[in-house]
């Protein structure tokens, strides 16, 4: 009796096995095969693989003999256990009666996703990444699906939705690195990010509203170098570079803030220069001086970028060749400057860009020349002829013959007043 018993529900196992075996008992979460997925505290049903549901089967510690739970249970293919410890992590064996069918399940216990913490950043006015982490360890395989959506801001014509507000998938690049970047965003349009994190207790989401404007953060400006300026002990010259990842267009460009500070000095000096090109005036002469720069959209979207790695420079001893002492730190020496350092702009800065800048002053100062020229012309004319008049004016009086001799060249000799009086 109970061998026939045996050998039908042995046949409907088989049957059963047969049907069922497309699609596991055991619902399989993602991640390793052979693993289930439970939570500390809480209750915990393994399922034995390869069996069908409600088979009774026994169950076994890996690599002990001591039944857990027999196949009089009536647990069929399930292992309960009221409360998972972190001691009852490990692997597991199941068999059924005959030891024919059976398997092997691992045990990891872990928490269910919490909200993961994101954050976007723009480095270019087109294409911007976001970055994320757990706010909660889980302790399992955790993955991250990321997507954004473009926000309809009603516009004039009412509720009209533009119909490619998505989702669409924001690329995880690489893969498996918590970031993903959205390409050819639009600079004034909202953006919804979606990051949900998934682990095999659940999922949990994270929405994050941004526009690419406010979210901006170029990179720090490139190619920082300082040079001393020849003849000039209180100058130096800094000039930068556009960070690579912001490619220069018209309407989107960035303004520079730049830093400086003597050697062993706390405090540094801030100016804005407007160009790629800054000279500092008031350098310290003889002394070192760090300099760093960094980057805004030009519009003062976003933020400020990180300051440039340091670079230094000396300010030029000249070519007059006297020399500073080691030790002593000459500060009041602008006697030793030649006389351009005086009249230089109080604020270098806030004239549009150095190199116009020395444009503009020697035009100015070529035409200052020229009028000068023209004016001291003129008014030797003016002279000679107010001269001339006056000596044609008053012929009897006497010269002195140095004066007459002085203006014989110009005046002609028959006319000459003193000459046939002499
Ligand atoms: C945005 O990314 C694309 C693809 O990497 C790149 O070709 C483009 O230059 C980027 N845009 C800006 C403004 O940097
Ligand atoms: C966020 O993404 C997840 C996974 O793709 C999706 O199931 C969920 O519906 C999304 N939530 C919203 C509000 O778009």
């Amino acid at each position: 009796m109970s061998s026939s018993c045996s050998g039908l529900s042995r046949v409907l196992v088989a049957v059963a096995t047969a049907l069922v075996s497309a699609s596991c008992p055991c619902p399989q979460a993602w991640g390793p095969p052979g693993v289930q997925y439970g939570q500390p505290g809480r209750a915990m049903t393994l399922c034995c693989p390869g069996v069908t549901a409600g088979a009774p089967v026994s169950w076994f510690r890996d690599g002990e003999t001591r039944l857990l739970q027999g196949p009089d249970s009536g647990l069929g293919h399930e292992l309960v256990l009221a409360q998972a410890e972190s001691t009852d992590e490990g692997t597991y064996i199941c068999r059924t009666l005959d030891g024919a069918l059976g398997g092997m399940v691992t045990l990891q216990l872990g928490y269910p996703p919490v909200r993961p913490v994101v954050s976007c950043r723009a480095a270019d006015y087109e294409n911007f990444s976001c970055t994320w982490s757990a706010s909660q360890v889980s302790g399992l395989p955790t993955r991250y699906l990321t997507s954004y959506r473009k926000k309809t801001v009603p516009g004039a014509d009412g509720q009209r939705m533009s119909p490619s507000t998505g989702p669409w998938p924001c690329p995880q690049d690489p893969p498996g690195a918590a970031r993903c970047v959205v390409r050819g965003a639009e600079f004034w349009s909202q953006y919804r990010i979606n990051v949900t994190e998934v682990n095999p207790l659940g999922a949990s989401t994270r929405l994050l509203d941004v526009s690419l404007q406010s979210i901006l953060h170029p990179d720090p400006p490139q190619g920082l170098r300082v040079e001393s300026v020849p003849g000039y002990p209180r100058r130096l010259r800094a000039s930068w570079m556009y960070p690579a990842s912001w490619p220069r267009q018209p309407h989107f460009l960035l303004k520079f803030r730049l830093q400086y500070r003597p050697a062993q000095h706390p405090a540094w000096s801030t100016v804005e220069p407007a160009g790629l090109e800054e000279v500092i005036t008031d350098a310290v002469a003889g002394l070192p001086h760090a300099v760093r720069v960094s980057a805004r959209d030009f519009l003062d979207a976003g933020t400020w970028s990180a300051w440039s790695p340091e670079a230094w420079g000396t300010p030029s001893t000249g070519p007059l060749p006297k020399e500073i002492p080691a030790g002593g730190q000459q500060h009041a020496q602008p006697e030793e400057e030649p006389q351009a350092d005086s009249p230089a702009p109080p604020r270098p800065s806030l004239l549009p860009d150095p190199r116009p800048l020395d444009h503009r002053d020697a035009l100015e100062q070529v035409a200052m020349l020229a009028s000068l020229g023209i004016f001291s012309f003129l008014g030797l004319v003016a002279g000679a002829l107010a001269l001339g008049l006056w000596l044609r004016l008053r012929p009897d009086e006497k010269d002195g013959p140095q004066k007459s001799g002085f203006l014989a060249p110009m005046i002609p000799v028959d006319k000459l007043p003193g000459v046939p009086n002499l």
